[in-house]
């Protein structure tokens, strides 16, 4: 059946529904979740996507599924935690670190490290993870899980002490040789949380370092900007307060950096970047869902509910949610050359039908 035949309200169930399925259909046995069935790059578990999709998970009160992410995340990160005493001691010793040394950023459903070259040093999914851990232990009270995952958690700690103001891949795996607000917003989103349930950490002097730096590079005429260049901007910004709370949603940079996004990055649906060309450089679906959770938390409900329903109009009859849609393209010329290059747009994407579980939620339904 078409779900796009049916009422609005019926449809939304209907959605809300599918997603679960969904998303319960791309976790493996192991826990991890797929970012993308039907598109090859993508058969892998980042933690940026995974950590996202157990918070919805999470707030749709499917906390098995959640946990398990989890618990994928404590086995997989135990097996390569050498890497991190090494990379350390290369640090310490000033010495060059090759890209397959750091974490990776995604790793196979098993919980091993893929063969492909990759652009592995992304910070950002390490921060999310802590962040979403201590999400699902808030909702959860299982707090045993901190200690069960105590190794892991010390280590990611310990990898984001040492490197958190290296350059490193933004969330769109671009940019390697620049530090980014986005990460830093995941860091010390992923930190403070950590830091309420494990005093003993120490991690203020850390999370106030990491607030200061964002707050003297990456602000500038009275917004965030994507780079310290003062001019560019990006939806990601929306995660500085949006779930990270490193500046309140109401606070005027944000106000400002949100006016400005709606002015260069919004077309109906969201953008990623006014200079995106991947595929095009389509309206993802997430970061619309995105933009609605930032006005839910500022009040603004019936601009959120607008781009709610604008993520719905883009499922498909069979109410698979895509990566991004490409009719208003930054730059149309380039859809064809990644279509040749992996295939058609990534749908369903996990991590699309994560974020509209998470403003639906928030908007209570
Ligand atoms: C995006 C990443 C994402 C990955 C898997 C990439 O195209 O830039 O943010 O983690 O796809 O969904």
């Amino acid at each position: 059946m078409d779900l796009r035949a049916l009422d609005p309200v019926a449809r939304r169930a209907a959605l809300r529904a599918r997603s679960i399925e969904i998303i319960r259909a791309g976790q493996a046995g192991t826990g991890a979740y797929i970012a993308s069935p039907n598109f090859r790059t993508y058969h892998y578990c980042w933690l940026r996507d995974g950590s996202f999709i157990a918070y919805a998970m999470d707030r749709v009160g499917e906390h098995d599924s959640a946990r398990a992410f989890h618990r994928w995340v404590d086995r997989t990160l135990r097996s390569v935690a050498h890497k991190v005493d090494r990379l350390e001691a290369k640090a310490r010793a000033g010495e060059p670190i090759a890209l397959s040394e750091w974490l990776h950023t995604r790793y196979t459903l098993d919980g091993r490290e893929g063969s492909e070259d990759w652009s592995h040093f992304q910070l950002d999914g390490y921060g999310t993870w802590l962040w979403a851990l201590c999400e699902h232990v808030g909702m959860t009270g299982e707090t045993g899980l901190l200690e069960e995952f105590r190794p892991t958690v010390d280590l990611v700690v310990r990898y984001l002490s040492l490197f958190w103001d290296r350059p490193n891949y933004d969330c769109w795996e671009e940019h390697g040789d620049q530090v980014h607000p986005s990460t830093l917003a995941c860091l010390y989103g992923g930190l403070k949380a950590i830091a309420a349930y494990r005093p003993d950490l120490d991690l203020e002097a850390l999370c106030q370092a990491i607030r200061q730096y964002v707050l003297t590079h990456f602000v500038h005429g009275g917004r965030l900007t994507k780079f310290a260049d003062g001019r560019s901007v990006d939806a990601n910004l929306l995660w500085v307060a949006v779930p990270f709370g490193m500046l309140p949603p109401d606070d005027p940079v944000m106000q400002a950096t949100v006016a400005e996004l709606e002015r260069r990055c919004v077309t109906g649906g969201v953008h990623r970047y006014p200079e995106d060309t991947y595929y095009g450089g389509g309206e993802w679906l997430l970061l619309t869902a995105w933009l609605g959770w930032y006005y839910a938390r500022v009040g603004r409900r019936d601009r959120a509910w607008d781009l709610l329903r604008w993520v719905e109009d883009q499922a498909d009859p069979e109410g698979n949610m895509p990566e991004q849609v490409c009719e208003r393209a930054n730059d149309p010329t380039m859809i064809q050359p990644w279509v040749e290059r992996w295939g058609p747009v990534a749908n369903p994407l996990l991590w699309s039908h994560a974020m509209y579980l998470v403003l639906l939620e928030e908007l209570g339904g």
